[in-house]
């Protein structure tokens, strides 16, 4: 199908080839993203066919992603695509978390199941199949850790040359010991992740490398699929709700421009409406949307949570966000550190589990529960969007009572579960199981 680069600015709207190594409009600077103008596909012919698809054996129909390539139909040949089975997350029902939040029920769209462990697979291997057809060698990200693990692992599938760029002594360690376990070439910068991105905004233009983080209109293309997916397996049944935590905001733009593309598409009859969560330390994108018609966004200069893979303050999507949040009469919500830890723990007693970032999404939920901007009986779905094993450092601080926030204000275990140190002895083991 014919696609290009179109500028996403309404004013400006200047077009590239799709072979373009562009991420931003070299005549405006907004943001560009993948456009399509090919003919349309029977809405129910193609939701059958994605449907039989999830019973091949075949490599690209096991992804996830491009099992629903006719909604990301930007490559001319499928040949060189690497997949790790990237998607094929489940939902997965809470009871325990909706009860907590004051909710009838909740499901959990988990992507902390992708092979790497988070959301970002869904789009690096879109990133990784352009890098080939552009024929770069080398790739770069700034991460905070998913980004870089998740590039690291497609990268060097797919035989590039991963180079990560990671804020010195602020990112999980399981998440760099995965870097390099992939053998990615890693820089820890003295700088934090707005000021390292733009680092690696001119490295990336000097040294011809690839740039991977989700200003690449590709990883919003195949983050898109997390929308079909869910809804494909929700028989294509729209939710309420739909809510998520909002960083770098590519994914708010992904699933924006996904379920309106599907909507377009004839797919679905309406959106759900978008509820993006930041952490209070670090809601640039909350006090955006307060602001009003016309605003826009004002940095967080240093922005604090220990919800690292939400510690942005100068988040790049933010336009195309915003479109998103106003196009599915969205709201964005912000929550404090607490109230993120509590969630945390009450995603875990549901036997799920996830990182902090993505706990930000109950808490939102619970709060917009009290202010009664979410019923009690409306369909929703939260996006984990990443695996319970990548702060397992916070996770044992906060069951034994020694978190505390950025600011130092400690953080009481609410839902704490300390271990116990037990002797040797059968007797006193039973007494203490009594
Ligand atoms: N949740 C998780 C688990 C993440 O890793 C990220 C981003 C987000 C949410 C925010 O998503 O940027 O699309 O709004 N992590 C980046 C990284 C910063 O480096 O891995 P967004």
């Amino acid at each position: 199908m014919p696609a290009d680069l179109v500028c996403f600015e309404p004013s400006c709207r200047a077009r590239y080839a799709i072979t373009d190594a562009l991420y931003n409009c070299t005549r405006c600077g907004g943001l560009l993203e993948v456009n399509y103008t090919g003919p349309r596909h029977e809405p129910e012919a193609l939701k059958a066919l994605w449907r039989e698809r999830r019973t091949s054996n075949a490599p690209l129909e096991q992804s996830g992603v491009w099992r629903y390539r006719e909604i990301i139909p930007f490559l001319d040949s499928y040949e060189r695509v690497v997949s790790l089975r990237e998607g094929n997350t489940p939902l997965l029902d809470a009871p325990r978390a909706a009860a907590y939040a004051s909710l009838d029920r909740l499901t959990f769209k988990h992507q902390g199941f992708n092979p790497t462990g988070s959301f970002k697979d869904n789009g690096m291997t879109c990133g990784v199949a352009q890098a080939l057809r552009l024929g770069m060698r080398r790739v770069a990200c700034v991460s905070t850790g998913n980004t870089s693990a998740s590039m690291a692992a497609y990268a060097s599938a797919a035989g590039l040359d991963p180079v990560i760029f990671l804020p010195h002594g602020n990112i999980s360690y399981g998440k760099l010991a995965q870097a390099l376990e992939y053998g990615a070439r890693t820089l820890q910068v003295e700088a934090n992740f707005d000021q390292i991105l733009a680092l690696v905004r001119v490295l990336a233009e000097r040294l011809g490398i690839y740039l991977l983080n989700s200003v690449n209109p590709f990883r919003i293309e195949g983050q898109k699929t997390i929308m079909v997916e869910m809804l494909d397996q929700r028989d294509w049944r729209v939710p309420d709700w739909v809510v998520l935590p909002g960083g770098n905001l590519g994914n708010t733009s992904a699933f924006g421009k996904g379920l309106r593309e599907l909507r377009d598409a004839g797919l679905i009859p309406k959106l759900p409406r978008l509820a993006v969560i930041q952490a209070e330390g670090s809601a640039p994108f909350y006090e955006l949307a307060r602001a009003g018609v016309g605003s826009a966004l004002q940095a967080v200069r240093d922005p604090e949570t220990l919800a690292t893979a939400i510690r942005i303050g100068d988040p790049v999507s933010w336009p195309k966000a915003l479109h998103e949040v106003r196009c599915s009469n969205g709201v964005v919500e912000k929550v404090p550190e607490q109230e993120i830890a509590d969630a945390k723990a009450q995603i875990g007693l549901c036997g799920i589990g996830c990182e902090p970032a993505s706990a930000a999404t109950l808490a939102g939920i619970r709060k917009l529960r009290a202010s009664g901007v979410i019923r009690a009986d409306e369909d929703i779905v939260a996006v984990l969007t990443g695996n319970v094993l990548k702060d397992p450092d916070y996770i044992y601080r906060y069951h034994t009572g020694q978190l505390s926030t950025p600011s130092g204000a400690r953080i009481a275990p609410n839902f704490g579960n300390q271990p116990v140190v037990a002797p040797n002895d059968p007797d006193r083991i039973a007494e203490l199981l009594a």
